[in-house]
């Protein structure tokens, strides 16, 4: 795995608070990663000091092996899209696209090709000649990425780029960013607190919290192994309770309700506190006592199949040894 960038002990303080704090990071080659974690614990910051515009307090930024650390942005030669893509309002869908190209001196043939070949890979040729407020949030956000997309980029940069759209469009940019990036073999870097959208669109996950990474790597790899308690809580595990062994979690799809122990793995005797409906599936939260007293669980069962209990009933919760999962706290 050849590294597209590289952050070696980075810290960022201002005044007296570290947004970034020691963090060392390898951006692979070639594929997504996306940076993920709640609001303040640093996605932004992060990718500003990848794109230049801020400088580390301490350590260094590598890209494509060289050190970066004090290149300005524009000699980075990087693409960046923000969370308000920010069109040119008085130039053409086309002019957007060429901006960059005519920055850096490209010729009018070389600019014309060039637009019109971004164009295609975002889908809108058809709408070269409009202006941006002719067009709506999803195609807005397809010009920025062309934009961005046509200088070349040896990273291409997206803070929270989809959190503009409405939630149906969201995750049909997120097939097209998926493809766009397959298609092109650029390495992406983008930032977003939604762990849905990181598991689905990630090759590499890097999961911070408070200036600190918790936990990188594959999708299926931290879904399949969280590290600690915040990665499982952040990525929906919901179930934590406590063995004579320690800290244990489990997926609420994983806990099963019934009048009697399972055969190996989790058995808890518990009473039902709550049955809600929702089409598909039920949710079953059920007040167990684990080693150490009282813990609230849910299970997350097909509606189909579902156990017949009301609030009240005496059940057992249980789940599968091999569903079980011991995390640090
Ligand atoms: N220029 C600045 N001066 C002082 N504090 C800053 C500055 N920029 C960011 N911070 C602080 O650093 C922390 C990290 O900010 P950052 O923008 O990186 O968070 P984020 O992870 O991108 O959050 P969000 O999901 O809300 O965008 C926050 O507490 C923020 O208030
Ligand atoms: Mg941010």
């Amino acid at each position: 795995m050849s590294a597209a960038a590289q952050f070696e002990s980075v810290t960022q303080v201002f005044g007296d608070f570290t947004a970034v704090d020691d963090v060392d990071m390898t951006i692979p080659a070639g594929k997504l990663t996306t940076l993920l974690g709640p609001s303040g614990c640093g996605k932004t910051t992060s990718l500003r000091m990848l794109a230049g515009y801020t400088r580390p307090t301490k350590g260094r930024i590598l890209i494509d092996g060289t050190d970066m650390t004090r290149t300005p942005p524009e000699k980075r030669g990087l693409g960046m899209v923000f969370q308000s893509y920010a069109l040119f309002p008085h130039m053409t869908v086309a002019e957007n696209v060429a901006y960059g190209l005519k920055l850096r001196g490209a010729s009018r043939a070389e600019r014309t090709a060039r637009v019109e070949e971004c164009l295609a890979l975002v889908g809108l040729e058809h709408l070269a000649d409009r202006k941006p407020r002719a067009l709506s949030g999803g195609q807005q956000q397809r010009v920025a990425l062309a934009r961005a997309i046509a200088i070349r980029p040896r990273l291409l940069l997206l803070d929270e780029p989809l959190s503009n759209l409405d939630a149906r469009l969201r995750v049909q940019m997120r097939a097209e960013i998926r493809r766009i990036q397959a298609e092109t073999g650029l390495t992406v870097v983008l930032v977003t607190h939604d762990q849905d959208e990181a598991l689905e669109m990630s090759d590499e996950m890097v999961l911070m919290r408070a200036g600190r990474i918790m936990q990188q790597g594959a999708p299926s790899e931290v879904f399949g192994a969280p590290a600690n308690r915040f990665v499982a809580d952040f990525l929906g595990y919901e179930n934590f309770l406590r063995t004579r062994d320690g800290l244990v979690t489990v997926r609420p799809e994983h806990l099963l309700v019934s009048s009697s122990a399972g055969a190996d793995g989790l058995s808890l005797p518990g009473v039902v506190a709550d049955v809600a409906y929702r089409g598909v599936d039920l949710l079953i939260t059920v007040v167990a006592r684990d080693a150490e007293g009282e813990v609230t669980l849910l299970s997350d069962v097909r509606a189909d199949g579902a156990p017949s209990v009301t609030p009240g009933d005496d059940v057992v919760v249980s789940a599968a040894a091999s569903h079980l999962i011991s995390i640090e706290n």
